[in-house]
């Protein structure tokens, strides 16, 4: 089947079984704790959470889409035989309506009947410590004649939460054979039974607790493209109508392992260019600069058999145009062309550089990131042997501290919007607005801490957000805060300000800067190299309120700006507290 038959087939499937047809949202979430949209469920958080009702807005319990997803955690996959960035995701989802009966029946009808694909083999469930094995499933699969039901744990059929809390639970899954005989995942269908305090690495280490959701739901998501595979019995997916296109325009002779990379980022790249992302050296700005300075620096090594990128983004443009309108051509190569220009100026003197290297090391790397622009992707395929002990997580290391000595020497920002001061955290234009920053943000210090003090130790940071308008902390709490309990709040602050004590700064290694019991807190989006999981630098900066660092009132991981004394800040007013998500409070504070 092509996959615009897919397409068809699987949105007619559902909307015939009372689901509503949802567009695909944009790759860039409204959720801000995640950095571009990685499945279906993402536009429906909060009909799982409860905060909207899906019965109002779609006038149906349950939709289908076919959603524009994009993983960061797979760039260096990319290359083998069913790994991708940009991808198109199939999934229905259910919001209080049927569960997992009717949702392991659509899926087996639909592989089984629609498709016409024999089903290799289903996992369910294990079983965890606090999460009892799915007995349920298996029952329904055997009744639908499946023979091969495998058990799995945590790791792999649990799902969720995204960002920093969320919706989660355990998973079924379906495998089928592609044309090598291989078994490829084609359909994960996730069962939402919990809310989860922290994000999935804080779940996986034990640090997060489950707390039963009021509506069940259902979350599913099958990739198109390996779908295409098994229908249209290739290989690969790069065999697949969805990218032969692509590669059949890339020279014969180029390594296969390059053909898909350039076939992958192209495809992804377009889609970002479209939705106006621009390549920078954060956050989605610096994903999209790694696919385009990867694909150009090919294009550039390539210089003997010649294969002009701009052929292959029209392409993309053109073989998704129909289902995506957004995708624009104009936009597309106009900003390929710019971005390409400019690295083109080092990008030869950086690969000298690198020829001249006997050994490639984190520090190395990152050096001919920083001045030539140099991706690390390349630098490990060009770097051959000598990169051999060259791993992305030492090179992230290395960007991470970099990113924290720029931020703590409060570098000016480039281009964008002309901030002076801009961490992700903290955004001020000039001077003036620095310093009422920097009193905010040592008050949202000293509002954590107060928070602790009189509603306890399960309170923790979850996002914080400062303007020269006002502090913005989201926090762990599973209730609404009571008027005399912000009052408190507020008190405890203001005693602290109202003694004056100092704010000091000391710098530590990572493990003995945890002993101290100094509060940390990493935003999933703080813009880590590989955009995946963030590693700490080796050395970390600890502010803490207090004559001494034993004795502190707070302390907190931090890279600053903070004033020096607690005077400075002025009368803390907490203006508004309100609920983000199902555990977690926001709370608006301003200084007087
Ligand atoms: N959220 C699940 C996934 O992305 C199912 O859609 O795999």
């Amino acid at each position: 089947m092509n996959s615009s038959e897919i397409r068809k087939n699987f949105l007619d499937y559902f909307n015939k079984r009372g689901h509503a047809v949802v567009p695909s949202s944009s790759l860039i979430p409204d959720d801000p704790s995640v950095l571009l949209t990685t499945a279906g469920m993402q536009q429906f958080k909060k009909y799982y959470t409860g905060e909207a009702d899906a019965l109002k807005d779609f006038c149906s319990k349950s939709t289908a889409s076919i959603q524009k997803s994009f993983r960061t955690s797979d760039i260096d996959e990319v290359g083998d035989e069913s790994h991708l960035t940009f991808f198109e995701m199939l999934g229905n989802f259910s919001f209080g309506g049927y569960f997992k009966r009717e949702a392991i029946t659509y899926a087996h009808e639909f592989i089984t009947k629609v498709m016409q694909l024999p089903i290799s083999y289903v996992t369910v469930f294990e079983g965890s410590a606090t999460v009892p094995k799915d007995e349920e499933s298996r029952a329904i699969w055997q009744e639908l004649g499946i023979v091969d039901i495998r058990e799995e744990g945590m790791d792999d059929v649990f799902w969720g939460p995204t960002g920093t809390s969320g919706p989660c639970g355990p998973t079924a899954e379906i495998y089928c054979k592609n044309a090598s005989g291989k078994d490829i995942e084609v359909w994960n269908i996730v069962f939402n039974q919990f809310m989860c305090s922290g994000s999935r690495e804080e779940l996986l280490s034990g640090n997060a607790t489950l707390s039963p959701l009021d509506i069940f739901g259902i979350d599913t998501g099958m990739g198109l493209e390996r779908l295409a595979m098994i229908s249209q019995s290739t290989k690969t997916i790069f065999e697949t109508d969805l990218f032969s296109p692509l590669m059949d325009l890339l020279p014969q002779s180029m390594d296969v392992r390059t053909k898909r990379i350039i076939a992958d980022h192209a495809r992804g790249t377009a889609f970002l260019l479209s939705e106006g992302v621009q390549p920078s050296n954060k956050e989605r700005g610096y994903v999209l600069r790694r696919l385009l300075r990867r694909i150009i620096v090919h294009e550039y090594l390539a210089h003997e058999t010649p294969f002009p990128l701009e052929n292959i983004l029209s392409a993309a443009v053109r073989e998704y145009r129909g289902f995506y309108p957004e995708l624009n051509e104009q936009t597309v190569l106009k900003e390929f062309a710019t971005e390409k220009e400019k690295f083109l100026k080092t990008l030869k003197n950086g690969l000298k550089e690198l020829q001249k290297l006997e050994n490639l090391t984190p520090q190395n790397a990152f050096k001919l990131y920083e001045s030539y622009g140099l991706p690390f992707e390349i630098i490990k395929e060009i770097g051959g042997d000598r990169a051999a002990s060259l791993s992305r997580a030492s090179f992230d290391e290395e960007f991470k501290k970099h990113q924290e000595i720029s931020r703590a020497g409060l570098e000016k920002k480039f281009g964008g919007h002309g901030l002076l001061l801009d961490t992700g955290e903290l955004k001020a234009k000039d001077e003036q607005e620095l310093k009422i920053v920097t009193r905010l943000h040592t008050a949202t210090h000293l509002l954590q801490q107060a928070l602790r003090t009189v509603l306890g130790e399960a309170v923790s940071q979850k996002g914080s957000d400062i303007t020269v308008e006002r502090t913005r902390f989201d926090f762990s709490f599973d209730r609404k805060l009571m008027p005399e309990e912000i009052q408190e709040v507020e008190q405890v602050i203001n005693d602290i300000i109202q003694k004056d004590l100092p704010v000091q700064k000391v710098e530590l290694p990572i493990d003995e800067a945890k002993k101290t019991g100094a509060l940390y807190f990493f935003s999933a989006k703080g813009g880590s190299a590989s955009g995946g999981k963030e590693k700490y630098p080796d050395h970390v900066n600890i502010y803490f309120v207090g004559n001494s660092l034993e004795e502190a009132f707070s302390k907190e991981f931090c890279g600053g700006p903070h004033v020096t004394r607690t005077g400075e800040i002025g009368k803390v007013k907490i203006a508004k507290e309100e609920a983000v998500a199902a555990g977690i409070r926001r709370i608006r504070a301003v200084v007087e």
